[in-house]
């Protein structure tokens, strides 16, 4: 399984992870990404059926901003 978290700090909000990826990623009232499916804790696996998304978003993200873990974050 994996695990993600956005880092707010490097993000630049441009909307990539939301359009590709929309079942994992949302945006705060700022336009910068979290992670929706734990409140950007990084602690609940990614859906087996967004995987193939997530992957696309992680490599697509222009900042390296999504963080892709093996194991729950801690
Ligand atoms: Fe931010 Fe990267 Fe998504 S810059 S909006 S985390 S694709």
């Amino acid at each position: 399984p994996f695990y993600t978290w956005v880092d707010k700090h490097t993000c630049i909000a441009c909307g990539v992870c939301g359009a590709t990826a929309s079942g994992v990623f949302d945006y705060d009232d700022e336009g910068l990404a979290y992670v929706k499916l734990d409140n950007n804790n990084g602690t609940t696996p990614v859906p087996i059926k967004d995987e193939e998304d997530f992957i696309d978003a992680f490599e697509s993200c222009p900042t390296e901003s999504i963080k892709k873990l093996t194991l729950p974050n801690r």
